[in-house]
């Protein structure tokens, strides 16, 4: 079945958004270092945009698990797919996700990284899908907070299809 792409969010709102994470992020972290943590592989592009907004000394690092195949659901299985190449000891980590939605990836693998030895982790996500959740996850910065609709665009895919969308679009099918 074919789909059709309708944008939700703007290129424009997008980065505006983006920026104001970064100011916000360079103020909390004054005179610290941030360490990112990319989770692979939609929160690539929303990390490389964030981290060239951020003001204080960024180092980061890419990890992918996997929770969705080819389907829009998920389907509740967590696997490290590739884990980080660094250690995250005495580090303030901020892991960078490109959606919350049902909060099941989220929470194994925050809870699998605070046990590392970081001085602290927090989350960052540019969607959140509040609705969805099943399993409860403090996010500490959110980009938007989004209805119930499958998202692409930005590192989010259908199918490993759209990441390349400079902007945020809800699939449609009909
Ligand atoms: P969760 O474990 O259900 O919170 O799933 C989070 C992951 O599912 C995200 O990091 C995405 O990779 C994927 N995902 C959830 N909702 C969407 C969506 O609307 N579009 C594309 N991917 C999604
Ligand atoms: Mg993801």
């Amino acid at each position: 079945m074919a789909e059709r792409i309708e944008v939700l969010l703007t290129e424009e709102e997008v980065d505006k958004r983006i920026q104001e994470i970064g100011d916000q992020i360079s103020r909390d972290y004054a005179g610290k270092s941030v360490h990112l943590v990319c989770v692979l592989k939609g929160g690539s592009f929303f990390m490389c945009e964030l981290a060239k907004r951020i003001t204080v000394p960024v180092s980061i690092d890419f990890m992918s698990v996997s929770s969705y195949g080819g389907d829009t659901k998920s389907s509740g299985v967590v696997r490290i797919v590739k884990d980080l190449d660094e250690s995250l000891k005495d580090k303030h980590v901020i892991v960078i996700e490109d959606i919350v939605d049902s909060g099941r990836t989220l929470s194994y693998l925050l809870d699998m990284l605070r046990s590392r030895g970081p001085v602290d982790v927090r989350l960052c996500t540019l969607l959140d899908k509040p609705d969805r959740r099943v399993v409860d996850v403090k996010v500490d910065y959110t980009g938007f907070e989004i209805p119930d609709e499958f998202v692409v665009g930005y590192g989010l895919d259908y199918d490993q299809k759209y990441r390349n969308l400079p902007y945020i679009g809800m699939v449609k099918f009909d």
